[in-house]
């Protein structure tokens, strides 16, 4: 028991650094499940080939985390996904977490 307490106290300063400053709310377990179960990913595949994620261009237009979070939201727009304003950002985060790398 002690040592489970340990190590989660040992993982919290990991966990907080995954998180970006840039999206320092985002949930980032909640933006992972809604990429999947939104199928961005295969639309994007058939965008580009491979996984999809050679679309991810941080050097391109996306080059601020507003934009990201704006691209995000016009997708949502676009596809009528119908998320919360707190699922563009989760979705935002993990982009960012994973492409984008803003700080
Ligand atoms: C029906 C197809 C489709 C789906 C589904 C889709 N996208 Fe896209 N997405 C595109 C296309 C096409 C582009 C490229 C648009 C362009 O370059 O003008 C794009 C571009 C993007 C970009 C900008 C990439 C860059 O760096 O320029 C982001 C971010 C993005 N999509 C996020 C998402 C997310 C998140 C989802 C799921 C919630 C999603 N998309 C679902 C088709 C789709």
């Amino acid at each position: 028991m002690k040592a489970l307490t340990l190590s989660v106290v040992l993982a919290l300063p990991l966990m907080v650094q995954a998180q970006s400053r840039a999206f320092p709310a985002a949930d980032l377990a909640l933006g992972e499940k809604l990429i999947r179960e939104n199928g961005c990913a295969q639309c994007h595949a058939r965008q580009v080939g491979g996984d999809g994620s050679a679309l991810y261009r941080p050097a391109g237009r996306i080059n601020t985390p507003d934009a990201l979070r704006g691209m995000v939201e016009m997708c949502n727009t676009q596809l009528n996904l119908q998320l919360f304003p707190e699922e563009v950002e989760a979705i935002a985060a993990v982009l960012n977490r994973d492409h984008y790398r803003f700080k």
